[in-house]
């Protein structure tokens, strides 16, 4: 499909994350632990998207930090298993095709489409914006991501709930694209994790660094347990022995997710529904759970700790892989739209004169010369 004569063996992964803070439970749950998973039979590009995070925050002090954040996104994405010899992660302001597809599949989307994508203006939202402060670059956030997602021309993204209008933009844009130009790009499909929402620790809502309810894959097991011990769980129970609700239940959600002793957590809920279990016994064991879940993690973290330079090596070699890719993909876009076309007609007509200005001059010289 739109590989111009050279076949791939493997299918491409395109996802990731802005560097805006460090990777969580909920991130795991949502994409990260498939990112893991189908990295040995796809392709994997991990994306560190920090032109997306100046759709929000395009201050000094936040581009000041994005070496630092881009560091510690790959050191969370490494600690959960992404192996760099399989799966190549880089930097988006680095790789300037990007900026080139953007601007091109912004002709391909509407304005009118994008004023219906949910996110942006929870993200504006977020950000503190008013209607008239939306920026023109945030609206064009999904634009900008399908850019991403078909700069290596991927046919899958593993993302989370929040993401997936945006997938479905990069979807349409694709189809107007290779319908007016020919077939250059898959049509990429959104892959939903297992648990598209993990409540936070507050059980209010989803789990989330902005509202300080999130445990952190980096976090130590004091601080697991402490967040564990802290967490909401059915607010009726005020004695062991009241029957207890597991359904929706944030301690349970989370053993269901993390805890791989199904015959404990079958347990822990049979006996919590009776009203026979309390709920410290049944965060201990869930705090046992996260910790022993977590410890290959806490490993890898250490063994890139001890060698500085390495993580920062591994996002240098992934971009210079991407860089390869984006611009063999450019290529095809501008010669599938003629753009390449045009420039190249200008430029014989331009060499044309040349010659005759060429001949003529030597012609005179000789005239002379005669
Ligand atoms: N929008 C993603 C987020 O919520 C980040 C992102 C940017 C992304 N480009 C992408 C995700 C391409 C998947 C594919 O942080």
């Amino acid at each position: 499909m739109g590989e111009s004569g050279s076949p791939r063996e493997k299918k491409r992964i395109l996802t990731g994350d802005r560097p805006t803070g460090r990777l969580h439970l909920g991130h795991y749950v949502g994409s990260l632990k498939s990112r893991v998973a189908l990295q040995h039979d796809y392709e994997t590009m991990l994306i560190i998207a920090d032109l997306h995070m100046l759709t929000t925050k395009p201050n000094r002090e936040a581009i000041e930090e994005i070496s630092e954040n881009a560091r510690g996104l790959a050191l969370d994405y490494l600690a959960a298993g992404v192996d760099p010899a399989k799966t190549g992660i880089y930097l988006q302001s680095a790789v300037r095709e990007t900026s080139e597809l953007n601007l091109i599949l912004e002709m391909l989307v509407t304005v009118n489409r994008l004023n219906r994508v949910p996110s942006i203006k929870d993200m504006a939202r977020a950000a503190n914006f008013s209607d008239e402060e939306l920026p023109f670059g945030l609206l064009g956030y999904p634009v900008l991501q399908a850019a991403d997602i078909l700069l290596p021309r991927a046919h899958l993204v593993p993302v989370g709930k929040d993401n997936e209008a945006h997938v479905e933009v990069t979807r349409e844009a694709a189809r107007r694209f290779n319908q007016l130009y020919g077939e250059v790009f898959p049509i990429p499909e959104a892959l939903l994790g297992e648990v598209p929402t993990l409540y936070g620790t507050d059980g209010q809502g989803k789990m989330s660094k902005s509202l300080g309810n999130a445990i952190y894959l980096s976090d130590d097991e004091k601080t697991v347990a402490k967040k564990v011990r802290g967490m909401y769980t059915d607010p009726r129970r005020i004695h062991a022995d009241v029957p207890g609700t597991v359904e929706g239940n944030p301690v349970f959600q989370y053993h269901d997710a993390f805890n791989p002793d199904r015959a404990e957590v079958e347990e822990l809920k049979r006996r919590y529904r009776a009203g026979k279990v309390g709920d410290v016994e049944v965060k201990d064991a869930l705090t046992r759970a996260l910790n022993h879940f977590l410890a290959p993690m806490r490993e890898r973290y250490r063994l890139f700790r001890d060698d500085p330079g390495l993580v920062d090596q591994v996002i240098v070699e992934g971009t210079e892989k991407m860089r390869l890719l984006a611009a063999d993909t450019m290529r095809e876009v501008r010669s599938a739209m003629g753009l390449a076309g045009a420039f190249n007609r200008l430029g014989r007509a331009a060499e044309k004169r040349r010659k005759r200005l060429e001949k003529a001059d030597s012609a005179g010289a000789g005239a002379v010369a005669g």
